[in-house]
């Protein structure tokens, strides 16, 4: 069994992994950025959950959690993000937003990919994996999404470099697009359930080593294009 720390675990893709992960008997840390306001992961009632404070977009409460939260973790997954909301046209594009998009979405998954970098080196095979979009990558062609699609291109480039820092580290790095996702983020009419994507990135996480470290992923287990 595994002990496994979710970044962004109080709904959508993150809740889902956290239930499926608690399911297979493993150690589940979910962190989210407001404890009192994580009511369907409460009410979840999981076994072998434990629900610790962590907003991805403040470096000093990354710390303060990886220092609260002792031994070693197998595995870290940031699911943790933001759209960047309404206003991401050329010509009305919300500049104040983009600033905490960034925060969040780019520099968020570095800060926990430092803060828990002991505690994924005392796993002796430490996996750790950020989610990102297809919207990110170079090939996506569709205009528009400029927070969006910048803080996720960026954090593509920030999840291959961890890879390379981590060469020698007893840590596989990923990135993982989880899908087009029923969630408050995807909406209803989204093309998979978080169920499908959560099921298919567990798998991924499964099949990640040191020799595939700095892949970037489909939920389904194929390789996205840059
Ligand atoms: N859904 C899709 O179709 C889709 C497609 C491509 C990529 N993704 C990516 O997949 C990830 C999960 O998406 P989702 O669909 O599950 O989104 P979601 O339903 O909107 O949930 C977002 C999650 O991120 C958390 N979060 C946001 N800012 C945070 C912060 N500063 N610190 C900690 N947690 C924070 C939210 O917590 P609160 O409840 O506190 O707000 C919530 O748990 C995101 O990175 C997203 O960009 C999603």
């Amino acid at each position: 069994m595994a002990r496994v720390l979710i970044a962004g675990a109080s709904r959508g893709i993150g809740l889902e992994l956290a239930k499926q992960y608690s399911a297979n008997g493993d150690d589940v840390v979910a962190c989210v950025r407001d404890t009192d306001a994580a009511k369907l992961l409460e009410d979840a009632s999981l076994a072998n959950v434990t629900i610790e404070q962590m907003d991805v977009g403040e470096p000093g409460s990354v710390e303060a959690a990886a220092k609260r939260i002792d031994g070693a973790i197998d595995i870290v997954i940031v699911v943790a993000g933001v759209t960047g909301g309404m206003k991401q046209g050329i010509d009305d594009v919300d500049i104040a937003e983009w600033h905490k998009a960034i925060d969040v979405n780019t520099i968020g998954p570095l800060m926990v990919a430092r803060a828990f970098k002991p505690h994924l080196v005392q796993s002796g095979d430490g996996k750790f994996m950020i989610l990102t979009s297809q919207l990110g990558a170079s090939t996506w062609p569709m205009g528009g999404m400029y927070i969006y699609s910048t803080t996720k291109a960026a954090v593509n480039k920030v999840g291959q470099i961890i890879a390379m820092d981590w060469k020698d580290q007893p840590i596989s790095v990923s990135l993982m697009h989880p899908g087009y996702v029923q969630t408050d983020m995807g909406g209803p009419n989204a093309e998979i359930t978080p169920q499908e994507s959560a099921s298919g990135i567990r798998n991924v996480v499964a099949g990640m080593s040191k020799e595939n470290s700095g892949h970037f992923y489909k939920w389904n287990g194929d390789i996205h294009p840059w």
